[in-house]
Protein backbone atom coordinates (compact mmCIF):
# COMPACT_ATOMS: atom_id res chain seq x y z
CA UNK A 1 0.00 0.00 0.00
CA UNK A 2 1.17 3.52 -1.15
CA UNK A 3 -0.11 6.58 0.49
CA UNK A 4 0.65 9.65 -0.93
CA UNK A 5 -0.13 13.10 1.58
CA UNK A 6 -0.23 16.20 -0.58
CA UNK A 7 0.42 19.74 0.28
CA UNK A 8 1.56 19.36 3.84
CA UNK A 9 3.33 21.37 6.47
CA UNK A 10 6.01 18.86 7.23
CA UNK A 11 7.10 19.14 10.81
CA UNK A 12 10.52 17.62 11.97
CA UNK A 13 12.12 18.99 14.91
CA UNK A 14 14.91 21.01 13.00
CA UNK A 15 12.98 22.35 10.37
CA UNK A 16 9.52 22.72 8.84
CA UNK A 17 8.97 22.35 4.68
CA UNK A 18 6.40 22.17 2.72
CA UNK A 19 5.95 19.02 0.37
CA UNK A 20 4.10 16.08 -0.13
CA UNK A 21 5.21 12.68 1.66
CA UNK A 22 4.69 8.96 0.17
CA UNK A 23 4.44 5.79 2.08
CA UNK A 24 5.68 2.48 1.17
CA UNK A 25 4.48 -0.55 2.96
CA UNK A 26 5.11 0.20 6.95
CA UNK A 27 7.80 3.27 5.92
CA UNK A 28 8.22 6.81 4.22
CA UNK A 29 9.72 6.31 0.55
CA UNK A 30 9.98 9.72 -0.58
CA UNK A 31 9.51 13.33 0.10
CA UNK A 32 9.57 16.13 -2.26
CA UNK A 33 8.31 18.95 -3.18
CA UNK A 34 5.58 17.39 -5.22
CA UNK A 35 5.00 13.67 -5.91
CA UNK A 36 2.53 12.46 -8.80
CA UNK A 37 -0.81 11.35 -7.56
CA UNK A 38 0.04 8.20 -9.75
CA UNK A 39 2.54 7.36 -7.73
CA UNK A 40 0.20 6.20 -4.33
CA UNK A 41 -2.94 3.81 -4.31
CA UNK A 42 -4.35 6.74 -1.85
CA UNK A 43 -4.29 10.04 -1.89
CA UNK A 44 -4.85 12.25 1.00
CA UNK A 45 -4.96 16.00 0.48
CA UNK A 46 -3.61 17.30 3.68
CA UNK A 47 -3.77 21.55 2.43
CA UNK A 48 -3.81 23.30 5.68
CA UNK A 49 -2.60 20.55 7.70
CA UNK A 50 0.40 19.89 9.55
CA UNK A 51 2.44 16.68 9.96
CA UNK A 52 4.30 15.39 12.76
CA UNK A 53 6.37 11.95 13.68
CA UNK A 54 4.07 10.05 15.67
CA UNK A 55 3.90 10.81 19.09
CA UNK A 56 6.08 8.97 21.56
CA UNK A 57 5.00 8.84 25.21
CA UNK A 58 7.77 7.25 27.09
CA UNK A 59 6.65 7.09 30.11
CA UNK A 60 3.03 5.03 30.73
CA UNK A 61 1.46 2.50 32.95
CA UNK A 62 -0.94 0.05 31.46
CA UNK A 63 -2.31 -3.17 33.10
CA UNK A 64 -0.01 -2.14 36.09
CA UNK A 65 -0.55 -3.65 39.48
CA UNK A 66 -0.61 -1.06 42.02
CA UNK A 67 -2.25 -0.77 45.69
CA UNK A 68 -4.20 -3.81 45.60
CA UNK A 69 -5.58 -2.98 42.59
CA UNK A 70 -4.61 -2.27 38.93
CA UNK A 71 -4.43 0.51 36.42
CA UNK A 72 -7.84 0.35 34.44
CA UNK A 73 -6.36 0.85 30.97
CA UNK A 74 -4.87 -2.20 29.07
CA UNK A 75 -2.77 -2.33 26.09
CA UNK A 76 -5.21 -2.07 23.74
CA UNK A 77 -8.07 0.31 25.50
CA UNK A 78 -4.60 2.17 26.33
CA UNK A 79 -3.28 2.38 23.12
CA UNK A 80 -5.92 2.94 21.02
CA UNK A 81 -6.29 6.05 23.22
CA UNK A 82 -3.20 7.06 22.37
CA UNK A 83 -3.57 6.52 18.94
CA UNK A 84 -6.81 8.88 18.91
CA UNK A 85 -4.35 11.36 20.55
CA UNK A 86 -1.54 11.19 17.92
CA UNK A 87 0.68 8.72 19.93
CA UNK A 88 2.00 6.06 18.19
CA UNK A 89 5.14 4.64 19.97
CA UNK A 90 4.61 4.21 24.18
CA UNK A 91 7.44 3.00 26.47
CA UNK A 92 5.55 1.19 29.12
CA UNK A 93 7.12 -0.43 32.57
CA UNK A 94 7.50 -4.30 33.35
CA UNK A 95 8.06 -4.69 37.15
CA UNK A 96 10.52 -6.76 38.70
CA UNK A 97 8.86 -8.75 41.50
CA UNK A 98 10.85 -8.92 44.38
CA UNK A 99 13.26 -12.24 44.76
CA UNK A 100 12.53 -13.28 41.01
CA UNK A 101 14.51 -12.70 37.67
CA UNK A 102 13.77 -9.29 35.48
CA UNK A 103 13.07 -11.74 32.63
CA UNK A 104 10.20 -13.24 34.75
CA UNK A 105 8.65 -9.88 34.45
CA UNK A 106 9.53 -9.52 30.45
CA UNK A 107 7.77 -12.52 29.64
CA UNK A 108 4.54 -11.62 31.95
CA UNK A 109 4.89 -8.02 30.12
CA UNK A 110 4.93 -9.38 26.49
CA UNK A 111 2.02 -11.30 27.23
CA UNK A 112 0.40 -8.20 28.41
CA UNK A 113 1.15 -6.60 25.35
CA UNK A 114 1.53 -9.09 22.43
CA UNK A 115 -2.14 -9.76 21.67
CA UNK A 116 -3.74 -6.52 22.56
CA UNK A 117 -1.29 -3.25 21.70
CA UNK A 118 -2.70 -1.47 18.88
CA UNK A 119 0.38 0.79 18.05
CA UNK A 120 4.20 -0.07 18.52
CA UNK A 121 5.59 -0.42 22.09
CA UNK A 122 8.63 -0.93 23.95
CA UNK A 123 9.50 -1.73 27.88
CA UNK A 124 11.39 -0.18 30.25
CA UNK A 125 12.35 -2.54 33.73
CA UNK A 126 11.39 -1.46 36.88
CA UNK A 127 14.45 -2.91 39.19
CA UNK A 128 13.64 -3.92 42.65
CA UNK A 129 15.75 -6.31 43.71
CA UNK A 130 19.59 -6.66 42.00
CA UNK A 131 20.31 -9.67 44.20
CA UNK A 132 23.08 -12.26 43.30
CA UNK A 133 22.69 -12.29 39.24
CA UNK A 134 20.80 -8.73 38.58
CA UNK A 135 23.64 -7.29 37.57
CA UNK A 136 24.01 -10.05 34.51
CA UNK A 137 19.97 -9.65 34.44
CA UNK A 138 20.36 -6.19 32.96
CA UNK A 139 22.98 -7.31 30.29
CA UNK A 140 20.51 -10.21 29.60
CA UNK A 141 17.47 -7.54 28.81
CA UNK A 142 19.83 -5.13 27.30
CA UNK A 143 20.17 -7.89 24.43
CA UNK A 144 16.14 -7.87 24.10
CA UNK A 145 15.92 -4.78 23.52
CA UNK A 146 15.47 -3.31 27.27
CA UNK A 147 17.50 -0.54 27.20
CA UNK A 148 16.65 1.46 30.20
CA UNK A 149 15.69 1.04 33.59
CA UNK A 150 13.70 2.52 36.45
CA UNK A 151 14.71 2.41 40.02
CA UNK A 152 12.53 4.10 42.90
CA UNK A 153 14.10 6.27 45.35
CA UNK A 154 10.22 6.24 47.28
CA UNK A 155 8.06 3.99 48.41
CA UNK A 156 9.97 1.84 51.46
CA UNK A 157 9.39 -1.72 51.53
CA UNK A 158 7.85 -1.96 48.13
CA UNK A 159 9.82 -0.57 45.74
CA UNK A 160 12.55 1.65 46.77
CA UNK A 161 16.20 0.42 46.14
CA UNK A 162 19.38 1.68 48.50
CA UNK A 163 22.02 4.16 47.02
CA UNK A 164 24.24 1.19 46.89
CA UNK A 165 21.96 -0.35 44.30
CA UNK A 166 21.39 2.55 42.49
CA UNK A 167 25.26 2.66 41.89
CA UNK A 168 25.51 -0.91 41.29
CA UNK A 169 22.75 -0.45 38.49
CA UNK A 170 24.34 3.18 37.24
CA UNK A 171 27.99 1.52 37.10
CA UNK A 172 26.43 -1.75 35.22
CA UNK A 173 24.61 0.77 32.41
CA UNK A 174 28.13 2.57 32.33
CA UNK A 175 29.46 -0.99 30.80
CA UNK A 176 26.10 -1.88 28.38
CA UNK A 177 25.00 1.38 27.48
CA UNK A 178 21.13 0.76 28.79
CA UNK A 179 19.72 4.10 30.61
CA UNK A 180 18.52 4.33 34.19
CA UNK A 181 15.33 6.29 34.55
CA UNK A 182 14.83 7.62 38.35
CA UNK A 183 11.93 8.26 40.02
CA UNK A 184 13.35 11.03 42.61
CA UNK A 185 11.99 11.48 45.86
CA UNK A 186 13.25 10.65 49.10
CA UNK A 187 11.59 7.86 50.29
CA UNK A 188 12.40 8.33 53.64
CA UNK A 189 12.02 11.65 55.02
CA UNK A 190 8.18 11.36 53.01
CA UNK A 191 7.99 7.65 54.88
CA UNK A 192 8.24 9.55 58.26
CA UNK A 193 5.72 12.47 57.45
CA UNK A 194 3.25 10.40 56.22
CA UNK A 195 2.93 8.48 59.51
CA UNK A 196 3.01 11.77 61.13
CA UNK A 197 0.37 13.02 59.48
CA UNK A 198 -1.21 10.04 59.71
CA UNK A 199 -1.18 9.86 63.52
CA UNK A 200 -2.54 13.34 63.59
CA UNK A 201 -6.05 12.33 61.65
CA UNK A 202 -4.43 13.70 58.58
CA UNK A 203 -6.64 11.69 56.18
CA UNK A 204 -7.41 13.81 53.40
CA UNK A 205 -5.96 13.77 49.43
CA UNK A 206 -4.34 17.32 50.16
CA UNK A 207 -1.68 15.24 52.88
CA UNK A 208 -0.71 13.22 49.54
CA UNK A 209 0.82 16.25 48.50
CA UNK A 210 1.86 17.73 52.03
CA UNK A 211 3.63 14.80 52.94
CA UNK A 212 6.14 15.15 49.25
CA UNK A 213 7.83 18.05 49.50
CA UNK A 214 9.60 19.96 46.85
CA UNK A 215 12.74 19.30 48.88
CA UNK A 216 11.81 16.06 49.27
CA UNK A 217 12.14 15.87 45.13
CA UNK A 218 15.29 18.27 44.95
CA UNK A 219 17.65 16.17 47.12
CA UNK A 220 16.70 13.11 44.97
CA UNK A 221 17.44 14.71 42.18
CA UNK A 222 20.21 16.25 43.24
CA UNK A 223 21.64 12.61 44.84
CA UNK A 224 20.64 10.48 41.56
CA UNK A 225 23.19 12.99 39.45
CA UNK A 226 25.65 12.77 41.87
CA UNK A 227 25.39 8.55 42.14
CA UNK A 228 25.39 8.39 38.18
CA UNK A 229 28.29 10.82 37.70
CA UNK A 230 30.42 8.66 39.99
CA UNK A 231 29.62 6.06 37.92
CA UNK A 232 29.79 7.61 34.88
CA UNK A 233 26.18 7.26 33.33
CA UNK A 234 24.09 8.97 32.05
CA UNK A 235 20.74 9.56 34.17
CA UNK A 236 16.85 10.04 33.51
CA UNK A 237 14.77 12.06 35.69
CA UNK A 238 11.12 10.77 35.07
CA UNK A 239 8.23 13.17 35.64
CA UNK A 240 10.08 16.05 36.95
CA UNK A 241 7.33 18.25 39.00
CA UNK A 242 9.35 21.44 40.19
CA UNK A 243 11.61 24.32 39.76
CA UNK A 244 14.60 23.19 42.60
CA UNK A 245 14.38 19.84 41.13
CA UNK A 246 14.82 21.33 37.84
CA UNK A 247 17.51 23.27 38.72
CA UNK A 248 19.78 20.57 40.03
CA UNK A 249 19.06 19.09 36.45
CA UNK A 250 19.86 22.14 34.55
CA UNK A 251 23.22 23.07 36.54
CA UNK A 252 24.41 19.04 35.92
CA UNK A 253 23.86 20.19 31.80
CA UNK A 254 25.79 23.22 32.23
CA UNK A 255 28.68 21.02 33.91
CA UNK A 256 28.70 18.81 30.90
CA UNK A 257 27.12 15.98 32.61
CA UNK A 258 24.54 13.32 30.87
CA UNK A 259 21.67 14.40 32.92
CA UNK A 260 17.67 14.28 31.07
CA UNK A 261 14.57 14.83 32.56
CA UNK A 262 11.19 14.65 31.41
CA UNK A 263 7.99 16.44 32.58
CA UNK A 264 4.42 15.53 31.94
CA UNK A 265 1.41 17.90 31.16
CA UNK A 266 -0.15 17.72 34.78
CA UNK A 267 2.99 19.16 36.14
CA UNK A 268 2.87 22.20 33.31
CA UNK A 269 -0.53 22.92 33.95
CA UNK A 270 -2.06 22.19 37.00
CA UNK A 271 -1.77 23.28 40.66
CA UNK A 272 -1.77 21.47 44.04
CA UNK A 273 -4.94 23.32 44.64
CA UNK A 274 -6.64 20.20 42.69
CA UNK A 275 -5.77 18.03 45.68
CA UNK A 276 -8.59 20.22 47.75
CA UNK A 277 -11.97 19.68 45.79
CA UNK A 278 -14.31 18.78 47.73
CA UNK A 279 -16.37 15.07 48.11
CA UNK A 280 -13.06 13.23 47.78
CA UNK A 281 -12.51 14.59 44.21
CA UNK A 282 -9.20 15.68 44.90
CA UNK A 283 -8.39 12.20 44.96
CA UNK A 284 -8.71 12.19 41.07
CA UNK A 285 -5.38 14.19 41.43
CA UNK A 286 -2.87 12.02 43.41
CA UNK A 287 0.26 10.70 42.30
CA UNK A 288 3.89 11.14 42.38
CA UNK A 289 5.60 13.35 42.68
CA UNK A 290 2.68 15.52 43.56
CA UNK A 291 0.90 18.56 41.95
CA UNK A 292 2.94 22.17 43.36
CA UNK A 293 1.81 25.19 44.17
CA UNK A 294 1.57 27.62 40.77
CA UNK A 295 4.69 29.72 40.81
CA UNK A 296 6.35 25.94 39.61
CA UNK A 297 4.55 25.92 36.36
CA UNK A 298 6.29 29.06 34.57
CA UNK A 299 9.31 27.21 35.51
CA UNK A 300 8.94 24.04 34.12
CA UNK A 301 8.05 25.60 30.98
CA UNK A 302 11.03 27.71 30.77
CA UNK A 303 13.14 24.78 31.52
CA UNK A 304 11.38 23.09 28.33
CA UNK A 305 11.93 26.36 26.30
CA UNK A 306 15.71 26.19 26.74
CA UNK A 307 16.52 22.47 27.16
CA UNK A 308 16.77 22.15 30.29
CA UNK A 309 14.16 19.58 30.05
CA UNK A 310 13.91 17.51 27.10
CA UNK A 311 10.90 15.70 26.81
CA UNK A 312 7.23 15.39 27.60
CA UNK A 313 6.29 12.40 28.42
CA UNK A 314 2.37 11.65 30.64
CA UNK A 315 3.06 8.91 33.20
CA UNK A 316 -0.82 7.69 32.43
CA UNK A 317 -1.78 5.57 35.31
CA UNK A 318 -5.19 5.68 35.49
CA UNK A 319 -7.44 4.41 38.38
CA UNK A 320 -10.79 5.03 38.14
CA UNK A 321 -12.77 7.05 40.60
CA UNK A 322 -15.56 5.25 41.53
CA UNK A 323 -14.68 1.65 42.25
CA UNK A 324 -10.56 2.65 42.70
CA UNK A 325 -9.64 5.86 43.93
CA UNK A 326 -12.64 5.24 46.93
CA UNK A 327 -10.23 2.68 48.49
CA UNK A 328 -8.60 5.55 50.17
CA UNK A 329 -11.21 7.50 51.45
CA UNK A 330 -10.52 7.27 54.67
CA UNK A 331 -6.99 7.26 54.59
CA UNK A 332 -4.99 9.10 51.41
CA UNK A 333 -2.03 6.76 51.27
CA UNK A 334 -4.86 3.98 50.27
CA UNK A 335 -5.45 6.00 47.16
CA UNK A 336 -4.23 4.54 44.15
CA UNK A 337 -1.43 6.76 42.43
CA UNK A 338 -1.67 7.77 39.10
CA UNK A 339 -3.78 9.68 37.03
CA UNK A 340 -4.91 9.54 33.11
CA UNK A 341 -3.21 11.88 30.28
CA UNK A 342 -1.89 9.40 27.06
CA UNK A 343 -4.77 10.67 24.84
CA UNK A 344 -4.16 14.66 25.43
CA UNK A 345 -0.25 15.04 25.52
CA UNK A 346 -0.11 16.58 21.93
CA UNK A 347 -3.32 18.64 22.49
CA UNK A 348 -2.37 20.19 25.79
CA UNK A 349 1.31 20.95 24.77
CA UNK A 350 0.67 21.82 21.13
CA UNK A 351 -2.20 24.62 22.27
CA UNK A 352 -0.51 25.77 25.79
CA UNK A 353 2.80 25.22 24.09
CA UNK A 354 2.94 26.38 20.66
CA UNK A 355 -0.47 28.60 20.41
CA UNK A 356 0.84 30.10 23.40
CA UNK A 357 4.05 31.67 21.80
CA UNK A 358 6.01 29.43 24.28
CA UNK A 359 7.39 26.53 22.06
CA UNK A 360 8.35 26.41 18.52
CA UNK A 361 6.01 24.06 16.06
CA UNK A 362 9.91 22.25 16.46
CA UNK A 363 10.30 22.12 19.49
CA UNK A 364 7.07 20.69 20.06
CA UNK A 365 8.40 17.89 17.98
CA UNK A 366 11.53 17.40 19.18
CA UNK A 367 10.13 16.92 22.99
CA UNK A 368 7.04 14.45 22.38
CA UNK A 369 8.57 13.00 19.68
CA UNK A 370 12.34 13.49 18.37
CA UNK A 371 14.06 13.55 21.74
CA UNK A 372 12.46 10.40 23.58
CA UNK A 373 13.19 8.47 20.19
CA UNK A 374 16.90 9.26 20.33
CA UNK A 375 17.02 8.70 24.31
CA UNK A 376 15.43 5.72 24.31
CA UNK A 377 17.09 4.48 21.27
CA UNK A 378 14.49 4.18 18.97
CA UNK A 379 16.00 6.68 15.95
CA UNK A 380 15.72 7.29 13.45
CA UNK A 381 13.15 4.56 13.14
CA UNK A 382 10.72 6.25 14.91
CA UNK A 383 10.92 10.18 15.93
CA UNK A 384 11.77 11.66 12.84
CA UNK A 385 9.44 12.27 8.91
CA UNK A 386 12.76 10.74 6.41
CA UNK A 387 12.87 8.23 4.00
CA UNK A 388 13.33 4.93 5.46
CA UNK A 389 11.70 5.83 8.73
CA UNK A 390 8.76 4.07 9.98
CA UNK A 391 5.54 5.64 8.58
CA UNK A 392 4.12 7.13 11.95
CA UNK A 393 2.62 10.11 10.88
CA UNK A 394 0.30 12.67 12.44
CA UNK A 395 -2.01 14.76 9.92
CA UNK A 396 -2.31 17.48 12.16
CA UNK A 397 -5.50 20.03 11.94
CA UNK A 398 -4.02 23.41 13.71
CA UNK A 399 -7.62 24.83 13.82
CA UNK A 400 -9.63 22.38 14.83
CA UNK A 401 -11.20 22.95 18.23
CA UNK A 402 -11.84 20.49 20.72
CA UNK A 403 -12.52 20.39 24.32
CA UNK A 404 -11.60 17.66 26.67
CA UNK A 405 -13.66 15.56 28.62
CA UNK A 406 -14.32 12.10 29.94
CA UNK A 407 -17.38 12.13 28.47
CA UNK A 408 -15.60 11.83 24.74
CA UNK A 409 -12.19 10.40 25.38
CA UNK A 410 -11.40 7.49 24.96
CA UNK A 411 -9.34 6.33 27.86
CA UNK A 412 -11.24 3.54 30.20
CA UNK A 413 -11.18 5.94 32.84
CA UNK A 414 -13.99 7.67 34.30
CA UNK A 415 -12.61 11.47 34.73
CA UNK A 416 -10.45 13.54 32.93
CA UNK A 417 -7.99 15.65 34.78
CA UNK A 418 -8.45 17.92 32.11
CA UNK A 419 -12.16 17.97 31.83
CA UNK A 420 -13.13 21.39 30.51
CA UNK A 421 -10.26 22.37 28.75
CA UNK A 422 -10.80 24.36 25.46
CA UNK A 423 -7.91 23.35 23.12
CA UNK A 424 -7.04 24.34 19.23
CA UNK A 425 -4.85 21.97 17.08
CA UNK A 426 -6.08 18.91 17.52
CA UNK A 427 -5.52 15.24 15.28
CA UNK A 428 -7.26 14.59 11.97
CA UNK A 429 -5.49 10.89 10.69
CA UNK A 430 -3.04 8.85 12.28
CA UNK A 431 -0.84 6.71 10.33
CA UNK A 432 1.17 3.76 11.82
CA UNK A 433 3.25 1.95 10.12
CA UNK A 434 1.62 3.06 6.80
CA UNK A 435 -1.70 2.46 7.90
CA UNK A 436 -4.62 4.58 8.79
CA UNK A 437 -5.37 3.69 12.16
CA UNK A 438 -7.47 6.66 13.26
CA UNK A 439 -9.78 9.07 10.75
CA UNK A 440 -12.80 10.89 11.18
CA UNK A 441 -12.60 10.44 15.00
CA UNK A 442 -13.30 6.39 13.90
CA UNK A 443 -10.09 3.91 15.15
CA UNK A 444 -9.43 1.69 12.36
CA UNK A 445 -6.53 -0.35 13.57
CA UNK A 446 -6.64 -3.18 15.64
CA UNK A 447 -5.84 -5.04 18.95
CA UNK A 448 -2.07 -6.64 18.38
CA UNK A 449 -1.04 -4.82 15.82
CA UNK A 450 1.15 -3.00 17.72
CA UNK A 451 4.92 -4.60 17.75
CA UNK A 452 7.59 -4.77 20.20
CA UNK A 453 10.20 -2.57 19.80
CA UNK A 454 14.02 -4.07 20.31
CA UNK A 455 15.51 -0.68 21.20
CA UNK A 456 19.04 0.29 21.39
CA UNK A 457 21.32 0.70 24.51
CA UNK A 458 23.29 3.87 24.00
CA UNK A 459 20.33 5.85 22.72
CA UNK A 460 22.98 8.60 21.09
CA UNK A 461 21.33 11.73 22.96
CA UNK A 462 24.49 11.60 25.18
CA UNK A 463 27.44 10.54 22.65
O1 LIG B 1 1.82 8.26 40.85
C1 LIG B 1 2.42 7.76 39.89
N1 LIG B 1 3.31 8.48 39.26
N2 LIG B 1 2.14 6.49 39.53
C2 LIG B 1 2.84 5.75 38.59
C3 LIG B 1 4.08 5.15 39.14
C4 LIG B 1 5.24 6.09 39.05
O2 LIG B 1 5.85 6.38 40.05
O3 LIG B 1 5.58 6.55 37.96
ZN1 LIG C 1 7.66 7.17 39.22
ZN1 LIG D 1 5.25 6.41 36.19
Amino acid sequence: MKTLISNATIVNSDKSTRADLLTDGEKIREIARTIPHEAADRVIDASGMLLFPGGIDAHTHLDMPFGGTTSSDDFETGTRAAAFGGTTTIVDFAIQARGTKMRDALDIWWKKAESRACIDYGLHMIVTDLGEAGLEDMNDLVSEGVASFKLFMAYPGVLMVDDATIFKAMSQTAKNGALICMHAENGGVIDVLVKRALAEGKTAPIYHALTRPETAEAEAVHRAIALAEMAGAPVYIVHLSSEHALNQVREARDRGLPAFAETCPQYLLLSVEELERPNFEGAKYVFTPPLRPKHHLPKLWDGLKHDHLQVVSTDHCPFCFEDQKVLGIDDFTKIPNGGPGVENRLQLIYHHGVNSGRLSVNRFVEITSTTPARIFGMYPKKGVLAPGSDADIVIWDPEALHTISASTHHMRVDYSMFEGFQVKGNVRTVLSRGEVIVENNQFHGKAGRGSYLRRAARGGAWQ
